[in-house]
């Protein structure tokens, strides 16, 4: 034998042995991979681990893309496909927070406005019997507690915000004891009074969107984007989420305690062409009472 030859051979039986001494972690199960959410790779020597698609995380510990979401959980495909239909809104972005949830909060709507409205990128999922649904607004139905004027639009104060030279973060006390803000940070003749019972009615979006993971149709899970873009939400101090001018969705006050909720799908938001019956497809039912409502944002 040649020097050269010696050389491979040994190397051949280096790694002959290396090969056969392997052990597959994965098979056997002795890895470190999140057992309920993450996916094991064998490698020669060692294991990798990943998260499922829909969980984020290093594979040890993975969290579904809404971490938290019980509604969510019932089904752990329904995170990828949330993911898919977040991303374009969204970005990479994964922080959901969630501020509200009727089983925790109770059903009446003002809780939903007084714990979610203000905050920006609001997602919510719907469940109601075997049926998963809901929306996603880049923009809040309301403005937050404090914030809440009188204005025909909607407009929220600003605060904190100058005003002669003085700097205010909350309402201030005018003529005729009426409490007002400013919608600028420095006040510039932009203003409205006060009210805790706000502006009723529309706001504008395009980047609305409903969205179906489990229906009655049994159609595959859908995303369905807003086209009358002056009816994507409605808003109403005394309502739960509220989509589309039909209402698309309708969250009534108090829902889980009677059938006032109900979906007029394809009115403001474009329904799938392959959807026999718009009016039950979300919910399986035109009214309904939903089982739990649960409202995440990002902060
Ligand atoms: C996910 O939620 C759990 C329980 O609510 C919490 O302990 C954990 O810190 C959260 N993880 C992230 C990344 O927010
Ligand atoms: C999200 O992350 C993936 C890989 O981590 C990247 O390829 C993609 O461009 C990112 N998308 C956005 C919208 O940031
Ligand atoms: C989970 O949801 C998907 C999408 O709706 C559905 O195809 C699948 O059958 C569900 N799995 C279970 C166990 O319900």
């Amino acid at each position: 034998m040649n020097k050269h030859s010696c050389i491979c051979a040994i190397g051949c039986i280096i790694y002959l042995v290396y090969f056969l001494s392997d052990i597959d972690e994965c098979a056997q199960n002795t890895h470190s991979c999140s057992m309920t959410s993450g996916v094991c790779k064998n490698t020669p020597g060692s294991f990798r681990c990943s998260c499922k698609p829909g969980f984020i995380g290093d594979g040890h510990n993975c969290e579904g893309y809404i971490n938290g979401s019980n509604i969510l959980s019932k089904n752990e495909s329904y995170f990828a496909y949330l993911r898919g239909f977040l991303v374009p809104a969204v970005g990479n972005n994964t922080g959901w927070l969630l501020c509200y949830r009727a089983s925790l909060h109770g059903w009446a709507g003002e809780e939903f406005h007084t714990r979610c409205d203000g905050k920006g990128n609001i997602v919510t999922f719907i469940q109601t019997d075997q049926y998963v649904f809901g929306g996603y607004t880049d923009i809040p139905w309301g403005c937050s507690p404090g914030a809440r004027t009188e204005d025909q639009s909607g407009r929220c104060c600003i605060f904190p915000f100058k005003y002669k030279g003085h700097t205010y973060n909350q309402c201030i006390l005018g003529k005729l004891f009426k409490r007002w803000c400013s919608f600028d940070a420095v006040y510039s003749r932009h203003w409205a009074y006060c009210d805790d019972d706000p502006y009723k009615g529309y706001h504008t979006t395009d980047k609305a969107f409903i969205f179906s993971l489990k229906n009655k149709e049994g159609l595959a899970p859908f995303k369905s984007m807003v086209n009358h873009d002056s009816q994507a939400i409605y808003m109403e101090i005394s309502r739960g989420p509220t989509f589309g001018g039909g209402h698309d969705i309708c969250i009534a006050n108090n829902a889980g305690h009677n059938a006032h909720s109900y979906t007029n799908f394809g009115h403001s938001f474009l329904a799938p062409s392959e959807v026999k019956e718009k009016i039950t497809v979300l919910a399986g039912t035109h009214h309904f009472t939903p089982d739990e409502v649960e409202v995440f944002y990002l902060p």
